[in-house]
């Protein structure tokens, strides 16, 4: 048995974002399977309004499939850290001393965030993390933000000789003086039906089939209330293909890549209603129904994803596979994947020989490390 004391781990969940709910159940899966001989869990809840509540594991329904909220905890913040050697500490927001109801905050060695969508795996809930000096699992500021906005992302796949999908950008800003001309723009770059989607939205909402060019301006009016850049894409007659990917402990080795899985829609297309609403929406696959070839082809696909977008930690790569030319392209990165005992991410890692377990502990392991290696960087001039 290690004598080294277990480690607190501060698991965010909820947050402030279109994915609050899924986020509930992946923190109740987390919370559930973080093996207890290493770590203390703190939940910590992000209420929709962006307000930070601890909980108490020990209100927490055994088996549990949703975390709740706890409002009625005094609300914390997690400040910029001005003394490293102090750790990372909640502290309660203006008055509200922890007393009576309140619970004692322990120091935090390592944020697990079980958080999907804009303000958690955007980039920015990265940031106040860097600033608190505390490690966390996942991805760094840099790769969240690329991840989160589809038209950065595909420009960089591109670049790395990624195949992507051909599509337009339209920036709302200037929208009102290409609307007349977009519709036959698209029928020659791209034909019809084409996808129209929000640059950095998630869960499907905002994205529209586009069957005939006079159903183009809603379509895009639409997205546009989600993100002020959409994009306008050739659509694909095809199959859903998702790898997860996971970097290696051993900093030289490659990004390690899971059996790829399949996603089946009942829909006309993996929409919302389809994710979300209907829960026969959707067929996961473990593992896809691919040639060896193809297999390999699309995990090596993945693993350059991963690496040219700069990843750290984990991320779930989505590629379509075209029905007809059998061609493999690359649609977008997942930073923060959902983590149901259901979910692609786990599964497809079940499946290749690393149960959640592990897998939860490596993913602390990995924040952990990159926080010593970040320890030993330089921030202002010294000289030799
Ligand atoms: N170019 C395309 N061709 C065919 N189907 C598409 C295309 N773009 C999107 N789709 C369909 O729409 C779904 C949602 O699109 P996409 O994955 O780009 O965004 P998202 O799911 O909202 O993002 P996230 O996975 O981050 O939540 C896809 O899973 C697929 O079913
Ligand atoms: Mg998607």
């Amino acid at each position: 048995m290690s004598t080294q004391r277990k480690l607190y781990v501060a698991v965010l969940y909820g947050g402030r974002s279109g994915e609050h709910e899924v986020s509930l159940q992946s923190a109740a899966s987390v919370l559930r399977n973080l093996d207890p001989e290493r770590f203390v869990v703190l939940p910590i809840a992000i209420d929709k309004d962006g307000r930070w509540h601890p909980g108490d594991v020990s209100r927490i329904e055994k088996g549990a499939r949703l975390l709740p909220v706890f409002r009625d905890q005094p609300q914390v913040v997690l400040p910029p850290n001005p003394q490293p050697q102090s750790g990372a500490m909640l502290v309660p927001l203006g008055n509200s001393a922890l007393t009576g109801a309140g619970l004692p905050l322990p120091q935090i060695d390592v944020v697990f965030p079980v958080l999907h969508g804009t303000f958690c795996e955007d980039g920015t809930l990265q940031g106040l993390l860097e600033l608190a000096d505390v490690p966390y699992v996942g991805c760094g500021v840099l790769a969240s933000a690329i991840g989160m906005d589809k038209e950065i992302t595909k420009r960089l796949a591109g670049l790395a000789g990624i195949p992507v999908v051909p599509s337009l950008v339209v920036h709302g800003r200037t929208y009102a003086h290409q609307a007349a001309a977009l519709p036959g723009e698209v029928a020659r770059q791209l034909g019809y039906p084409c996808f129209v989607k929000p640059s950095g939205s998630g869960s499907s909402v905002g994205v529209h089939k586009v069957k005939r060019p006079e159903d183009l301006d809603a379509a895009i009016r639409d997205a546009l209330r989600f993100d002020r850049k959409v994009l306008v894409e050739q659509a694909i007659d095809a199959r859903e293909i998702e790898v997860a990917v996971l970097e290696d402990l051993d900093p030289t080795g490659a990004p390690l890549c899971s059996i790829p899985g399949e996603i089946n829609p009942r829909h006309e297309f993996y929409s919302y209603q389809a994710k979300y609403l209907d829960e026969n929406g959707a067929e996961l696959l473990v593992p896809a129904s691919l040639s060896a070839e193809q297999a390999q082809e699309v995990r090596s696909l993945a693993g350059l994803a991963f690496s040219t977008l700069g990843c750290e930690g984990l991320a779930r790569v989505d590629f379509f596979l075209d029905r007809h030319s059998g061609k493999f392209y690359f649609n977008e990165v997942n930073t923060l994947p959902g983590f149901t005992s259901v979910s692609m991410y786990p599964k497809l890692w079940e499946a290749s020989g690393i149960p959640y377990q592990e897998l939860l502990s490596r993913l602390i392991d990995l924040a952990l490390h990159r926080a010593a290696e970040k320890k030993t960087l330089l921030h202002d001039f010294q000289s030799l």
